[in-house]
Parts: C-alpha cells; sequence; structure tokens
C-alpha cells in the first residue's frame, strides 16, 4: 500500500515522478504528492486529495513556480491508515529542527509512532497532520540537529528504533544531491541509469526508464546520489545487493480497447490458462513440471495453504485438490489468523504462500514465522521478483501477466490451475495417481482456454441478471464442495466492485442460520455442477430458498440444466456454463461472476478499476 518514487540527477524528475505515480496508483489512490528539491537546495511540496489526476491538475501550476527544473524529487500515492484522506495528511511530510528541514515519503506503518510524537512535541516538534509518517522527517531533523550526523546516518541510527513494517525515502533541505531510503518488510528497491539512480516500490514504475534494479533487504539504508550507490546492512555495515537485470518494456501496455482493465483481464485468462498449461505441463507425457526441487517433498506429511482474500479462496480450492488427488492432508488459513495463533507446526512440512503481489504483509508475516518453525517453503505469485519469492524453498510463477485492476480475476484462475497442477504432481509424485490418470485431467484442463471462451461471447443473461442487481441491497452466493470458495470469491468480488452487500456460504450451511435473511425477491446466486455427485443435494438447497421466494440464479452447467424438474425452473433465473469435468468447475464458474460483478458495477457506474477505500498491494497488517 502506498507507492513511492525518487530520482535524483535526472532533469526530468517531476515528470519521472509523476509517470512512475501513476504506475503505482494500484498501491492506493486516496492523495498524492511530491516534493523536489530546487537550485538553492529549497524543499518545494505540491499535494492533492483523490486520484493522481488531482495532482497532476496541479502540476504545471506548480513547474511555474521552479526557476529551473529540479533534478531531485520525491513522490507518493497514498492509500489512507493513520489519518482521512486529506491534504494534509498526503505525503511528502517535512519536519524541521533547527537547520535542518527533512522531507520524507512513507509506505507502511511506523507502530511506536505516537511515542515518538510525544517525545518530540516535548523537544518542540510541531505536526501538521495525523499521520504516523510525521514523526520520521522530524526525528530525522531532531538527530541530525542533536548529535550533528548527516542524514544517511541518521537513517541508520533510527531505523532499528522504528517498529512495525515500511519503508521510507527521506531528503535534505540544502542537499540536492542525495537521497536515502530503508525498508522493513514493505518493499523498496533501487534502479541505477547513467547519471542518475531511483527509489521505488515497485520497478514498474520505471518501465521505460531503466531495466537495472537493486532489492534492498530488511534494514538495509540506501545513499545515493547521482553516481553512486551505498548500502549499509542491519548492522550498519557497508554492503552488497546483486544487480537484477528486468525487461519491463511490455509490462506497463494499456487497457487495449476493453472500457476497464478489469475487462481485459476476464478476457485475458484463456491465454493465461493456454500459458500455464504449456509452460508447466511436459509436451510429450503431459505430466506437470511445476518448478519443486528446492522441497523436499519426502518429509511433507502435512500443508498449510495461507493467503488473504481472493488468494484465500483459490488456495480453498487448492486444498480441496491437493487432498483429493494426493491425499496430503491440507489446511488453508487467513493470513493474518494464522501467524497470531502460533499454530503447532512440524519441521519439514510444507507451507504454501499464495499471493498475486508477493508483498501482502499478513502474507509475508505467516511466511517468516512458518519458515523459522523449519517449515519448507513454497510460494505462488505474480511476481517473482517480490519479498515472498525471494524468502522462499521454490517459487511457482502463477504466469497471469501484470494485473491492474484491483478486483483480482486472471490472477485468482491461475491460483487455482497452478494448485490443480500442484495436486496431480503431488498425487503423481506419492504415488497416489498413475501417469495414465494424471494424463487423463491434464488432457481435460487442455480444454479450458476453448471453455473459457466460449462463455466470454454469452454474455446476454448475465447482463439481465446484472441489470436486476442493480437495484438490490443484498445478495447471497451459494455452493458446495469445490464451487463453495467459488461462491465466497463471488460474493467477494461483488461487494469490491458494486459495493452490494453478498455473502458468500456453502450451501449446506444456510439452514443454520443464513437462511433467516432469505426474504422475498433477495437474489440468491447458486452455483451448481452436475459432475460432482452433489448436484441433487444443492437442488434441495435451492428449493428451501425457492420455499421462501427468494430470487434463485442458478449458475450451473449445460448437462445440469437440463437434469432440473419442470417445476424447479419456475421463477428461476438460468445462467449456463459448458459442462465439463468436476477439476475444471472452479475456474468455469469463476468466470460468470467475475462478469456478474463486473456488469453489475458498470451498471451502477461505480470505479471497477479502482473501487473505493481498497488498493492492489496490501502492504500493512
Ligand atoms: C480481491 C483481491 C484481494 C487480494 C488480497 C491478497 O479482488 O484482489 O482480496 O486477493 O489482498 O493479495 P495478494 O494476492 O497480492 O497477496
Amino acid at each position: 500500500m502506498c507507492g513511492i518514487v525518487g530520482v535524483i540527477g535526472n532533469p526530468q524528475a517531476v515528470d519521472v515522478v509523476t509517470t512512475g505515480l501513476s504506475r503505482l496508483e494500484y498501491r492506493g489512490y486516496d492523495s498524492a504528492g511530491l516534493a523536489v528539491l530546487g537550485p538553492a537546495g529549497a524543499i518545494h511540496t505540491c499535494k492533492a486529495v483523490g486520484k493522481l489526476a488531482a495532482l497532476m491538475a496541479k502540476i504545471p501550476g506548480f513547474n511555474a513556480t521552479l526557476p529551473t527544473p529540479p533534478t531531485t524529487a520525491i513522490g507518493h500515492t497514498r492509500w489512507a491508515t493513520h489519518g482521512a484522506p486529506t491534504e494534509a495528511n498526503a505525503h511528502p511530510h517535512v519536519g524541521t529542527c533547527g537547520a535542518h528541514t527533512i522531507a520524507v515519503v512513507h509506505n507502511g506503518i511506523i507502530e511506536n509512532y505516537n511515542e515518538y510524537r510525544t517525545t518530540l512535541a516535548k523537544q518542540g516538534a510541531t505536526f501538521a497532520s495525523e499521520t504516523d509518517t510525521e514523526i520520521i522527517p522530524n526525528a530525522l531533523a531532531h538527530r541530525m540537529q542533536g548529535v550533528g550526523v548527516s542524514l544517511v546516518q541518521a537513517v541508520q541510527q533510527l531505523t532499528p528504533t522504528f517498529r512495525g513494517h515500511f519503508a521510507f525515502v527521506a531528503m535534505a533541505q540544502g542537499k540536492p544531491d542525495e537521497l536515502v531510503g530503508t525498508r522493513r518488510g514493505a518493499p523498496l528497491c533501487v534502479g541505477l541509469a547513467e547519471g542518475a539512480s531511483y527509489l521505488v516500490s515497485d520497478p514498474l514504475a520505471l518501465a521505460g526508464i531503466c531495466s537495472r534494479f537493486v532489492y534492498l533487504e530488511d534494514d538495509d539504508v540506501v545513499h545515493l546520489t547521482p553516481n553512486r550507490l551505498t548500502i549499509t546492512d542491519k548492522n550498519g555495515l557497508p554492503t552488497t545487493r546483486p544487480v537484477t537485470t528486468l525487461d519491463l518494456s511490455t509490462e506497463a501496455s494499456g487497457k487495449q480497447g476493453f472500457k476497464h482493465f478489469m475487462l481485459k483481464e476476464i478476457h485475458e485468462q484463456p491465454a493465461v490458462c493456454a500459458r500455464i498449461l504449456q509452460e508447466y505441463t511436459d509436451a510429450q507425457t503431459l505430466l506437470p513440471c511445476l518448478p519443486l526441487l528446492g522441497l523436499n517433498l519426502a518429509t511433507v506429511t502435512t500443508i498449510n495453504i495461507v493467503a488473504c482474500g481472493t488468494a484465500n479462496y483459490a488456495g480453498q480450492v487448492g486444498k480441496y485438490a491437493i487432498e483429493s488427488l494426493s491425499r496430503i492432508p491440507t489446511n488453508t488459513d487467513i493470513a493474518s489468523e494464522f501467524r497470531y495463533r502460533t499454530p503447532p507446526l512440524r519441521p519439514g512440512d510444507l507451507f504454501i504462500a499464495v499471493s498475486q503481489s508477493g508483498e501482502t504483509a499478513d502474507t509475508l508475516a505467516a511466511l517468516e514465522h512458518a519458515k523459522a518453525n523449519g517449515q519448507q517453503i513454497l510460494v505462488l505469485t505474480n511476481t517473482p521478483t517480490s519479498t515472498m519469492a525471494r524468502m522462499a524453498d521454490a517459487v511457482i510463477n502463477l504466469q497471469a501477466g501484470r494485473e491492474i485492476a484491483v478486483a483480482s480475476t486472471k490472477a485468482f484462475t491461475a491460483m487455482v490451475l497452478n494448485l490443480i497442477l500442484l495436486g496431480l504432481q503431488l498425487g503423481h509424485a506419492r504415488g497416489h495417481l498413475s501417469g495414465a490418470q494424471v494424463h487423463g485431467h491434464t488432457t481435460h484442463l487442455r480444454t479450458l482456454p476453448g471453455l473459457i471462451e466460449s462463455m466470454l461471447s454469452h454474455t446476454g443473461v448475465l447482463q439481465k441478471v446484472a441489470s436486476g442487481l442493480t437495484g438490490s441491497h443484498s445478495a447471497l452466493f451459494l455452493g458446495r464442495g469445490m464451487l463453495a470458495p467459488l461462491a465466497y470469491e463471488g460474493a467477494l468480488k461483488m461487494k469490491e466492485i458494486s459495493y452490494i452487500h453478498a455473502e458468500g456460504y456453502a450451501s449446506g450451511e444456510m439452514k443454520h442460520g443464513p437462511i433467516a435473511l432469505v426474504e422475498p425477491g433477495l437474489p440468491v446466486i447458486n452455483l451448481a455442477t452436475s459432475t460432482d455427485g452433489l448436484f441433487e443435494k444443492t437442488l434441495s438447497n435451492l428449493q428451501e430458498v425457492a420455499a421462501r421466494r427468494g430470487h434463485i440464479i442458478l449458475v450451473t452447467d449445460d448437462a445440469g440444466a437440463t437434469q432440473l424438474p419442470l417445476s424447479g425452473k419456475q421463477g428461476l433465473t438460468l445462467v449456463t456454463v459448458p459442462s465439463s469435468p468436476p477439476l475444471l468447475a472452479p475456474i468455469i464458474f469463476a468466470v460468470p461472476l467475475q462478469l456478474l460483478a463486473y456488469l453489475t458495477a458498470t451498471e451502477k457506474g461505480t470505479d471497477v478499476d479502482q473501487p473505493r477505500n481498497l488498493a492492489k498491494s496490501v502492504t500493512v497488517e
């Protein structure tokens, strides 16, 4: 959450910062701001509430106040934690003590900010915002004034005293040729170019500007001048970190004719599935060949899959797949709960983190806990350069391609498909499935791209259902077996982008309480495949809703539609998907749910790609 861009040594510093921020808006869009060092070394700031567009509108006026284009700048796009989205709370924050004025952009949370605020206030500091961030420039300025140290020394001395996960970049008035940055838990990397250097939350910010990057380790402090990079580690000792070359040329592509990134990404799913199957199944044998060499599967007795939000629902589908295909007992957990209930962990067992971004703070904390307890770490991520990937024993690149829309679609599908392949690979390795059985499954999986494509061109019924939903205050999503997590995911998608209150339940759970919510006209979206042996039970649950005059929207496969009793069809809206073997169902059923949420949201006119209060990468706990 929150995006940081720092530039030094580039006469287009303001442009680079704003372009970078536009690519980091996925990290938050409550406010944006930048600070530059003018020719006389004075700090000038410009901030605006709301999306980057509001800041951009102010930039021409801001530039006009600067005598020459600055070469040093820092910028920030905010996802509010401490303090409302106001201009006063927007970054950069500035703190002064004596001769020292410091500006800071910050991502994450300084948990002990209140202690700092009290102490600094007693020392004469004044605060203009409600943020935790503001203590950083003030503490740095006080340190520099009090003990006569430089900016980089102040950062080195104070960072160990800050609690929490964070990254920040600081610059000092009168020092136009230096930037200092540090990180713990939250991402920050250095971009290197001829005569200029950069500090960014995500290399994507610098696509087309530089291709060489240095990833910082926790508690590293980096000191940048236009031509020099110096890093000290958590013990204050000089260190070097490897330079990684990234090809970002294709990363920043636009909507390609689609109205929203979300719709584009829904339509990319056939290609994503094809890519995963090509990359991770052997062309001859069709056996899965996920890159698991870093793991010792012989010691695995239990698997823990840990993730957040949509990734957690993908993990829940993965549990069904792995347990049924490999017979290895598998637990799933929400990362924020897993970490703090200190579950018993057996060394040698397998911990799987599922994370599109690879940076989610809760998942990262859970991963660190599992690693400290001797678990083998497998990370499924769409960002193979992410912090989680760098901590893993083995990494499965989701192969979904950059996902821009905040509501996840193609990354979910990619997670599910990769977890199914993992189940097959483990099942084969453990001798639970024969080569012929696995071959049968992967042959079916290869039909996925075509099946998804066929669904994407038939959205008429969904459009009608979506129109009906726009007037609803509430909706229920129900499913059984592998489709239970799909019901949770369908409800999450709906509430995220249409702001309609939606709940997902396992169908069998309805009678234990949620059925009290059913009243005439309540939309109840039921997911039912005819191939999992649960179809009749699901139809019974559906009758229970019908008896209370809920409006049933049944999403089922072609074969299921023909099995409906005639009486059961009355008052029901039918959405059909192609019939498929059960293993494919969670992916097939994801598509209409994504489209339903998308169509409802567009009809309501909400901000589909950047829904309110959300951010794509959640790097605070
Ligand atoms: C919902 C959504 C979120 C993320 C969650 C975890 O559409 O995208 O629920 O799934 O914040 O994010 P990652 O996968 O980056 O760890």
